[in-house]
């Protein structure tokens, strides 16, 4: 490979000094048209091009903003990527994607080397456990502009963007008791994490508005992946009586839900309803198609991207938390509890001799 044009050779060809060049380069001062358009024709020419390394290290600043993410694989992270690379995009901004693998250590690793390459700004989707909320303190010294969004870090109290999570799950499971349920079982995220704790706490605000408890098994932590749902859902099925609804705390794991229902010879809805959340677009395509809480992953990352690059410019606001709506989309998992096989051969769920009664309040 030969070595780059240089602003110097440029220089030299264009019978101007480098300074010229490099207020061309960079629109860094005005300059006489016709030394402009000389100097751009000798880049043209010469087939010069603009080293981002060097400006980078003279305004010790890159257009590279870190997008620290769990992971990508998971196919409600893309369109939260793709709405912020388009917005970073337009405003000649690069993004540098990382995956923790929801692992605190690896995502610390990574805020580390995006600070030693100058990132721009940062924007964070925590890990699970994540131990950011000390180092990312807002504003730091040598901290870029940080905005988290979907979740924040325990003690957050920097920018935000994430969706209502604790009213979609309120809404979801009010559709549930609506129609009757009253045997209701919940699948959450981690509980380490925001919106998962934000979820259950709507699924139990809607079964305490209906005065209705919740038996401690029927909540189940599991770790928003398909076969943590599939493993959650068999011991909830195997529960006598089962429960007749579950609100699993995201689609993935609704996925498994599925899987443990045809491995027990189950159907759903007949015996089981299910509702999930986040509204992928697989939803419309399970048998029976899922009911689920739509939450906008696009619009989620576009206006956390936005908002990041309003205080790379100098925006000097308070801290803003962004709250993005959800909606309840209703297809054909739930069914009435009348019509739900279980209900209609067994009594109501009790908990087992021994078993503490958690209150919906717990
Ligand atoms: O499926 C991944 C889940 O975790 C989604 O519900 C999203 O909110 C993310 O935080």
């Amino acid at each position: 490979m030969t070595a780059p044009v240089t602003m110097r050779q440029i220089a030299e060809r264009a019978h101007v000094s480098l300074g010229t060049v490099s207020h061309v380069v960079n629109g860094s001062a005005r300059v006489r048209p016709k030394l402009r358009e000389r100097v751009l024709e000798t880049i043209r020419s010469l087939g010069f091009q603009p080293s981002a390394l060097a400006q980078g290290l003279r305004t010790n600043r890159t257009r590279m903003l870190g997008m620290i993410i769990p992971d990508i694989t998971n196919p409600f992270f893309p369109s939260v990527v793709r709405g912020a690379e388009d917005v970073a995009f337009r405003h000649s901004y690069r993004i540098i994607l990382c995956n923790t693998d929801n692992d605190p250590a690896k995502e610390s690793l990574y805020f580390t080397e995006l600070r030693s390459y100058r990132a721009a700004g940062l924007l964070i989707i925590p890990a699970a456990g994540s131990n950011l909320e000390s180092t990312l303190a807002p504003g730091g010294p040598g901290i870029p502009p940080v905005v988290c969004l979907d979740r924040c870090p325990v003690g957050w109290i920097g920018d935000s963007v994430v969706v209502a999570n604790e009213r979609g799950a309120f809404e979801a499971t009010k559709h549930l008791i609506q129609l009757g349920h009253r045997n209701l079982a919940v699948i959450t995220g981690p509980s380490a994490l925001a919106n998962s704790i934000e979820r259950l706490k709507g699924f139990k605000k809607a079964l305490r508005e209906a005065s209705l408890g919740i038996a401690a098994e029927f909540v189940q932590e599991a770790a928003f992946d398909t076969r943590s749902g599939f493993l959650a859902a068999k011991r909830l099925l195997r529960m006598l009586p089962r429960p007749t609804a579950i609100f699993a705390c995201n689609d993935l794991m609704a996925l498994g839900v599925l899987h443990a229902v045809h491995e027990l010879n189950l159907r759903c809805p007949e015996d089981v309803s299910l509702v999930g959340f986040d509204n992928l677009e697989f939803c419309e395509y399970t048998s029976p198609a899922l009911t689920s809480v739509y939450q906008p992953g696009y619009q989620l990352g576009a206006t956390a991207a936005g908002l990041l690059v309003e205080r790379i410019k100098g925006l000097e606001d308070a801290p803003k938390r962004i709250l993005l709506e959800t909606e309840l989309k209703v297809r054909h998992s739930v069914l009435p509890q009348a019509l739900t096989t279980e209900f209609s051969s067994k009594k109501p769920h009790t908990p087992r001799k021994g078993t503490r009664r958690a209150s919906a309040s717990d």
